[in-house]
């Protein structure tokens, strides 16, 4: 099974979530890709996807909204889940923040199977007007390793029963060797 992880980042910290969730489904057997939304042209090679934003001022990062939006017809019929990626405080640490209401939207448009928020990033040396600003009180790393290790496990878990509910008869694989 092949899954795009794919990204909308402007200072790298939700780079940094997807490329550990594509590392975990690679350690866990699947093929796995982790790629800015900007730059992916088609879904076509790839059986599930995973989108993830960073939060900025309650909406994702426009690359991840529109990579949703250009590409909904074929999400639609692939599992997609989804993540985003803001809290600069330990708020995410349950990992039960839901969507904010544009991501819950997107969601619903193709029929999403899940959604996580991480913790996010704000490096003391941010550039930007606002950013700076906020650096001075709110720098931080609040990506959580084991949080997103395990959401990506659960996700390898799900993926596994895609592929065995994909099989003809829907019936898991019989490994051989049982008999
Ligand atoms: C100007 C600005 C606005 C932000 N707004 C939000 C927000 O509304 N909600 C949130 O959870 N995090 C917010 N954050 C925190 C970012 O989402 C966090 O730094 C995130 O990790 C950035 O991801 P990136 O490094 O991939 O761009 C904001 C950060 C900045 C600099």
């Amino acid at each position: 099974m092949r899954v795009l992880v794919t990204y909308g980042s402007k200072r790298g910290g939700t780079a940094g979530i997807a490329e550990r969730i594509a590392r975990t489904l690679v350690e866990r057997g699947f093929q796995a890709d982790a790629r800015p939304s900007s730059e992916v042209e088609s879904v076509d090679a790839y059986d599930a996807v995973v989108v993830g934003g960073a939060l900025y001022s309650s909406r994702w990062h426009r690359a991840a909204r529109r990579f949703i939006k250009h590409h909904s017809e074929a999400l639609r019929t692939r599992p997609v889940w989804l993540f985003s990626s803001g809290p600069l405080d330990d708020s995410a640490a349950g990992g039960d923040i839901p969507p904010v209401e544009q991501v819950q939207r997107l969601m619903e448009r193709i029929g999403a199977r899940g959604h996580i928020t991480f913790g996010g990033r704000l490096l003391p040396d941010a550039k930007g007007f606002i950013a700076s600003k906020m650096a001075r009180h709110r720098a931080g790393d609040w990506r959580d390793p084991r949080l997103i290790q395990a959401w990506a496990e659960g996700l390898a878990d799900a993926l596994r029963s895609v592929e065995a509910g994909a099989r003809p008869g829907g019936a898991p694989e019989v490994t051989a060797g049982l008999h």
